[in-house]
Parts: C-alpha cells; sequence; structure tokens
C-alpha cells in the first residue's frame, strides 16, 4: 500500500501531515486531498499486479487498488469491484451497479475508507449529515469497526435509511429540514459532543474511497477511458474522486494514452445548483430555494465541493444537466421493463441524461460511456411506490 506524502488543500495548495486526523484545509477551509508518491509504482508491470493479486481475502473489492490506498488494514464489508453491464439497446452503454455495494449504493467505498482512516487514527465519535445512503453506510462500517456513529437526515429520508441506521444502532436523529440543516446541526454540536465529523468533502478520506469508482472503470474497460461518464450529483464526492484517479492513472502511466472522459453531472429540476451555476459560467453555486425531488440523493442545495466540481465539468468539456422527476421516473420503469435493472432514482436520471444528450446529438450511439446507478432501487420502495402510485391492492375476496 501507499504511505501518505501528505494532505493538500484543492484550493490554495497548502501541505499538511496525516499524522493526525484532519478537516478541511485551516488556511481556506478548502477541501484535502491526499497524496502519495506515486512514482516507485509508475509503469504496467504494476498494473498487472493488481489483476493478478486480485480479489484475496480482505483485499477484495476496492481494496484491490491497495497499492494506491493509504497504508492501513482495512475495515471492509466486500465494497466495490461492482459489475458493468452492458446496455441491451445501446451496446457502447455500461452501466456500473452500483447497487451490488455492502448498504446498496457507492457510498460504502467513501465510508469504508473514511472508517477505515477513523479507526487507525483511534476516533471514537463520527457525526455526519446525510440525504440517506450515506448514514446507511456509515452505520454499517461504524458498526463493523466498533465506533460510534452519529446521524442527522431529513425527517421524509427513504424508510431504509433510517431502519438500516437504526439496526445497525447508530444514533440517528431526523430533522425538519434538508441535508444543509443537518450539516448545520452536525457543525454547531460537535465540538461539546466529541464528534469527528465526517461530512462530505470535509475530510480527505470518503473521496479516497470513491475514487476507486474511476480506477475501476477504467481497469473494466481494458484500462482505457470512456468518452463520456454520466454522474448523478448531490454533493459531488464521486465526480471528485473518479477525476483524482484519472489524475493518478495518467501520473502511473497506468491508462491508455487519450482524451478523458466527459463528465456529465446530472441533477433532478428540483434541486440543480450546480447545473445552474454551471449554465451561468459561475464558479460556485449559490444555495437552491424548496430544494424537492423523489431522487433523494441529489436533494443537496449547497454542496460544499460545488466549485472544485465545476472546474472539473469544463476542464473534462463536460456538461450538468437537470431533468424532471416525471422523467426520472419514465427512465426508471424504461430501464426495468427493458433492460431487468431496478435503477434507484439517481440511477435513473444519469440515464435519462444519457437518453437527452443521443437525442440533442451531443452524443452519438457510438460513444463508450459509463452511467452510474449509484444504489439499488430496492433502497427507495416507499419512494418509488409514492411517485408512481404503485400501491398493494386488497386481496380479492
Ligand atoms: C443513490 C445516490 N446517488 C447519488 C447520490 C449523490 O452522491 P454525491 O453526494 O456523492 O454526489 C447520493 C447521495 O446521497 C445517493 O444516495
Ligand atoms: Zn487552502
Amino acid at each position: 500500500m501507499a504511505k501518505i506524502k501528505h494532505l493538500e488543500c484543492s484550493r490554495c495548495q497548502f501541505s499538511l501531515s496525516a499524522e493526525e486526523p484532519r478537516t478541511v484545509c485551516p488556511e481556506c477551509a478548502g477541501s484535502l486531498y491526499v497524496r502519495y508518491d506515486l512514482a516507485p509504482l509508475r509503469g504496467l508491470a504494476h498494473r498487472g499486479e493488481i489483476a493478478r493479486a486480485g480479489s484475496a481475502g480482505a483485499w477484495a473489492g476496492m481494496w484491490r487498488y491497495r497499492a494506491v490506498l493509504p497504508e492501513v488494514e482495512p475495515v471492509t464489508l466486500g465494497e466495490g469491484w461492482t459489475p458493468v453491464i452492458r446496455s441491451k439497446r445501446y451496446p457502447n452503454a455500461f452501466l456500473k451497479e452500483e447497487g451490488a455495494n455492502p448498504t446498496g449504493s457507492f457510498k460504502a467505498r467513501g465510508m469504508a475508507m473514511a472508517v477505515t482512516m477513523a479507526r487507525q487514527y483511534g476516533l471514537k465519535k463520527l457525526a455526519a449529515p446525510s440525504a440517506g445512503n450515506a448514514a446507511g453506510a456509515l452505520a454499517a462500517y461504524a458498526a463493523a469497526a466498533g465506533i460510534e456513529a452519529h446521524l442527522f437526515m431529513p425527517k421524509d429520508v427513504p424508510f431504509a435509511n433510517y431502519l438500516e441506521a437504526v439496526i445497525y444502532s447508530a444514533r440517528v436523529t431526523l430533522v425538519d429540514g434538508l441535508i444543509s440543516d443537518c450539516g448545520r446541526i452536525v457543525a454547531e454540536r460537535k465540538e461539546k459532543e466529541g464528534w469527528f465529523d465526517i461530512s462530505t468533502l470535509k475530510e480527505p478520506f470518503r473521496v479516497e474511497g470513491k475514487k476507486t469508482m474511476g480506477y475501476e472503470l477504467v481497469e473494466q474497460l481494458g484500462w482505457e477511458y470512456p468518452d463520456a461518464v454520466f454522474y448523478p450529483t448531490g454533493g459531488g464526492v464521486g465526480l471528485i474522486g473518479m477525476w483524482k484517479a484519472f489524475g493518478e492513472l495518467e501520473e502511473l502511466g497506468w491508462v491508455r494514452p487519450g482524451k478523458r472522459p466527459k463528465m456529465i453531472a446530472v441533477q433532478s429540476a428540483g434541486c440543480a445548483p450546480v447545473v445552474r451555476a454551471f449554465e451561468q459560467g459561475e464558479k460556485v453555486s449559490q444555495m437552491w430555494k424548496e430544494a424537492a425531488t423523489f431522487a433523494a440523493g441529489l436533494r443537496v442545495p449547497k454542496p460544499y465541493g460545488d466549485s472544485i466540481m465545476l472546474e472539473i465539468l469544463r476542464e473534462s468539456d463536460g456538461q450538468a444537466i437537470a431533468l424532471p422527476d416525471e422523467e426520472i421516473l419514465a427512465s426508471l420503469r424504461d430501464w426495468a421493463q427493458n433492460e431487468g435493472v431496478f435503477l434507484c432514482p439517481e440511477g435513473a436520471a444519469a440515464t435519462a441524461a444519457y437518453d437527452h444528450l443521443l437525442k440533442s446529438g451531443y452524443l452519438k450511439t457510438q460513444n463508450r460511456v459509463v452511467i452510474f446507478n449509484t444504489g439499488a432501487g430496492l433502497k427507495f420502495v416507499d419512494v418509488i411506490g409514492e411517485t408512481a402510485d404503485i400501491r398493494r391492492p386488497s386481496p380479492a375476496s
């Protein structure tokens, strides 16, 4: 595994050691990136080692990339190395099925890494605001590591997220508000309560776990970049993590030279701060008022990492797209009926965006694309049932 060289601020490049737990940059409050000395890992021999060592024991799943992850004993439940499913109808569209992760979403990757480091640092109490799936994942990994989890979620969070957090025995508070309100409560109480805050992009290791999605999709496509990556965007950890992975892959010489994929950030028309900022040419987003969408994970009215995301979207020559919930639901039904995949609403936003960009001519069916289904549709049975107006009929008498 890699020794961490230092942590580096994404905004001002301030450098600090990883010897003790860190939150954000002490100079400018920017998010911190983990930096390694990658030079000893350069070259295809090291890349080949990953496939050979593959998936043994604790090093299964995303830990196959342990060469480029911090040098620690993982807290693992088998996260990562999720399937890539080729669409039946679009042979160049590959669905990255993140619903196959423990706790049924891609949040497992970030939380596995963050909790692993928390255990390493000897932290005893973690706290996080969450739209739902991050809370479920944190609750699971904290239980596995014997650490307390204090979770704050909107009161109308999908029931599965509430239930799993309670079952994993986390301390759960439902808040009359959005994830931004939950975040404020964590910030206000953390010092007094002795909580370490693992909010999105306010500590460096969730990005580090999520970056494995970038390594995986490139390896699963034969160490080649696709033309575009569709990512349902709330806080944006995965988008930022994948972009970091692409930079590392190039530094390592592990990816065949080519153009990096266009990054396509997908949001719901009911909460689209990143799309609005992208369209208006802004560097940061503005708080989205009265955010509402059945894609719970996209209900993030002002993401902390907005400026990093906007930079990535522009640098990749990508797009930011918002679609109404009706179109998202139609795509969810379409993929269930025609592909046999039960997408989560956020994943269905991404498939709807793919349809949209094919229709507009921005992409052709020949373009290779990776579409992220970030969670299992089954985690959203109450939300989808309500939105699609599907109820259990009374039995015939
Ligand atoms: C299923 C699902 N997809 C996408 C997202 C958005 O992820 P991110 O906040 O990393 O952008 C979430 C966040 O809660 C989620 O639960
Ligand atoms: Zn800084």
